[in-house]
């Protein structure tokens, strides 16, 4: 029988693309979400996650819509600083996860993947990265209260999993999203090597962003992990070497990076979930897609 997932934020960005591949993956899918999808593609919930209760059922089942609930894909959120004031951001989003991580242990549910940011790794980089290629092996330093929040998920993930040994929570620091539809803007970012360097130029094509969540739904392990998730290449059509010295020259290098490569580390997601990203906005340009 096919495992049943609550997807929260299922209508958003993220979310659609995420919804759209496990339905096509064999996944039984529930969307929990405030807003209503665009496009219906599984059984929608309508669902405030900073309420308890109304989480705690939409992660066991409601009346004769669903009963029963393997796995939990935690998107919702106000997804980046600067879209309502900070305390806003914060009470809607570490409540609502708080309430996603606590009714799945209420639950019984052991597989959750969460959203959490590349904000953690110091964006905006006004102070710079400590090395090149950022990855997930110096701590965290969030520079705004969005990014405090997943932070303290991360922080609150870890001590689920210690209460409870057989849980696995993992936690995938998403780029900057992009629909195929945003390509368009890409070109525009070459002029000025500081547009895209506050992420040192990456982002993540949402449909890979919903392969690296099917793949962590898939990961067979227990405790807390996170993982950079980005796609392989950058923004920018100018060479990754040439933006690091213009923007970055005091940056200590690690190893050799592609021409094109990006410089959020993906290599921990390729070693452990078996991420393989797909698209790239040059290929988008490449058929015609966009431009
Ligand atoms: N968009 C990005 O560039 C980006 C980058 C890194 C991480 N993320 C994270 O990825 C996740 C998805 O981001 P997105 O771009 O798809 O955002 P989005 O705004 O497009 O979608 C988020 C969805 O969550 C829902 N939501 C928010 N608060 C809710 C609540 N309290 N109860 C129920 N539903 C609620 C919204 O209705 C919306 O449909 C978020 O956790 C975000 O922080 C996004």
């Amino acid at each position: 029988m096919a495992q049943r997932v609550v997807v929260t934020g299922g209508s958003g960005k993220l979310g659609r693309a995420c919804v759209r591949d496990l339905v096509e993956h064999g996944w039984d899918v529930v969307n929990a979400d405030s807003t209503a999808p665009a496009e219906p593609l599984c059984p929608f919930v309508r669902v405030d996650l900073t309420d308890f209760g109304q989480t705690v059922e939409a992660l066991t089942g409601i009346d004769d819509r669903y009963h029963g609930v393997d796995a939990v894909v935690h998107l919702a959120a106000i997804p980046a600083p600067g879209l309502v004031p900070n305390a806003a951001t914060f009470r809607n989003n570490v409540p609502a996860s708080y309430n996603v991580f606590a009714a799945a242990k209420q639950a019984g549910i052991r597989n959750v993947v969460w959203a959490s940011s590349e904000t953690v790794l110091g964006l905006p980089f006004e102070t710079p990265p400590p090395y090149i290629p950022a990855d997930e092996e110096y701590p965290p330093s969030p520079e705004s209260v969005y990014s405090l929040g997943k932070h303290l998920e991360e922080m609150m993930a870890g001590q689920f999993c210690r209460w409870d040994p057989e849980l696995k929570m993992v936690g995938l620091r998403f780029s900057n999203v992009m629909d195929p539809a945003d390509y368009a803007e890409f070109p525009g970012f070459d002029a000025d090597a500081r547009l895209r360097s506050w992420n040192l130029w990456s982002y993540i094509d949402a449909r890979d962003g919903a392969q690296a969540v099917r793949r962590a739904l898939e990961y067979r392990a227990t405790g807390v992990e996170v993982f950079v998730i980005a796609s392989p290449d950058t923004v920018m059509s100018r060479p990754t070497s040439e933006l690091i010295a213009e923007v970055f020259p005091d940056v200590p290098v690690r190893r050799e990076v592609g021409p094109h490569e990006t410089l959020l580390s993906i290599d921990k997601a390729r070693r452990l979930l078996g991420y393989d990203p797909k698209h790239s906005w040059r290929d988008e340009f490449r058929d015609g897609a966009v431009g």
